[in-house]
């Protein structure tokens, strides 16, 4: 079992604390977030939040839950209790069919397709149009500079390259993209908790998804008819190659979540490195020559500032997971972000040191359900950073950063910088 050793004795209760560690707000890079992370520690290795709920707090238990085959997905019957005030909707639905939300067999059945999809070699063909993504958002930044001498990095940068990776990695066709792109955004803001009126923007993300799943429907069925050479013409393959082959519905569902997984979370990590740079501006020249720091300055990014908090499991049967044993029928949080600043695993955790080993860091999960666009994401931020401050060495953040307002994330909506 982990020791949180530099963790001062708990002071609040634990649900408090974790109530405030989910609200959004909570997720900015402050030194607020990590005595939040500190007191949810101390609470550690793992913490009763009431009512069959139970956060998983110190490194050791986070890997063990994620690996450990009786610990079980979050499948979409038991999402609703999981989330509890987020109603039910269409675009809440259209994740029920995805290999996120199953369990064995179901989710290695559909995470081979695409898994053997996600090839190195598709990977390292990739680079190049990342590359070109990113040289033409950075041209383009000039222009986008308003009046008051600043362009907003989100907006212009970090918003722009993920979503066009992604097309490029599916294999969506430069004609339907602004079409995708605007449904895709309306889902988005349905995830945000804003000032404005959420059953609106409920109403316009259900009727985003729908336009996408009919999209994904016919767009599936082209691939199938004229394969070309992208990933979904490979997914659809794999999937027609098996004996028991994915459903129509479990191919759009899964092709819906490459989407959204891979594109705000990538967002802020790219993000969340600007920001982090802003503070610590040695590191800009350093990640800007590239080499093995700039990898280590995205895997400490992802450490110490990930874009995705925690993650969530259940338990059916009771399971013992180290030394408590997690009743029938109860669910978990699993605090990654808390994970990844134990002081077991990482000695000085507040300390951003790209020069660490970052092969256990929690961030993209572990386990069956570990993330596969994880090297993509890593490639995209690297590729952006490095040619972000190599082009604009003296580049800071200026004004008032905007918050995503996603709970459970950290990341920002508007950056506004002079270049
Ligand atoms: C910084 C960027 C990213 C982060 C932080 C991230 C994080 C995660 C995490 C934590 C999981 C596992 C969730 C769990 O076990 O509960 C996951 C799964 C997944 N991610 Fe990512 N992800 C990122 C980028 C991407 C990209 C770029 C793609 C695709 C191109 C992607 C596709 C997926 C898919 C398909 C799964 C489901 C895997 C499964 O259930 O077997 N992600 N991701």
């Amino acid at each position: 079992m982990s020791q949180n050793t530099a963790n001062p004795a708990p002071v609040r209760p634990v649900d408090e604390v974790y109530t405030e560690f989910v609200r959004a707000g909570s997720g900015r890079q402050s030194e607020e977030w990590v005595r939040l992370i500190r007191e949810m520690a101390a609470h550690g290795p793992i913490a009763d939040l009431g009512r069959n709920r139970f956060a998983v707090i110190g490194f050791d238990e986070v890997d063990e839950a994620l690996k450990n085959p009786e610990i079980l997905m979050i499948d979409f019957e038991h999402q609703q209790r999981f989330l509890e005030d987020v109603p039910d909707s269409v675009s809440v639905r259209a994740f029920a069919d995805t290999m996120l939300m199953q369990n064995p067999p179901n989710h290695t059945r559909m995470r081979k397709v695409f898994r053997r999809a996600f090839t190195p070699r598709r990977l390292n063909l990739l680079r190049d149009s990342i590359e070109a993504i990113v040289d033409r958002a950075l041209d383009a930044l000039p222009e986008k500079t308003g009046p008051d001498g600043t362009v907003d990095l989100v907006d212009n940068f970090t918003y722009r390259i993920p979503i066009q990776v992604i097309s490029d990695l599916i294999g969506i066709p430069e004609a339907d993209r602004p079409r995708v792109e605007a449904d895709a955004e309306l889902f988005i803001k349905a995830t945000e908790l804003g000032d404005g009126d959420d059953g609106e923007r409920r109403r316009l993300a259900d009727e985003g998804t729908e336009r996408l799943q009919e999209y994904f429907r016919g767009f599936i069925a082209t691939r199938r008819a004229e394969p070309a050479e992208d990933l979904a013409s490979e997914a659809i393959a794999n999937s027609d190659a098996m004996e028991d082959p994915l459903t129509e519905n479990e191919m759009t569902s899964n092709f819906l979540l490459l989407y959204f997984a891979g594109f705000f979370t990538t967002v802020h990590l790219i993000g969340n490195g600007i920001v982090h740079g802003d503070r610590e501006r040695h590191w800009m020249p350093l990640v800007a020559s590239g080499g093995t720091v700039a990898d280590g300055y995205v895997g400490e990014t992802l450490r110490a500032w990930p874009s995705i908090l925690f993650t969530a499991r259940r338990v059916a049967d009771p399971v013992e997971l180290g030394g408590t044993t997690l009743p029938a029928d109860s669910d978990l949080v699993v605090m990654t972000s808390v994970a990844n600043r134990d002081p077991a695993v990482y000695p000085d955790p507040d300390l951003f040191d790209p020069y660490r080993d970052h092969g256990r860091v929690l961030t993209f999960g572990g386990g069956a359900h570990f993330c596969i666009g994880a090297a993509l994401a890593k490639m995209e931020a690297r590729v952006a950073l490095s040619k972000l401050w190599e082009r604009h060495p003296d580049m800071r953040l200026s004004g008032e950063p905007e918050l995503a307002q996603v709970p459970g994330v950290i990341g920002y909506n508007r950056l506004p910088a002079r270049l």
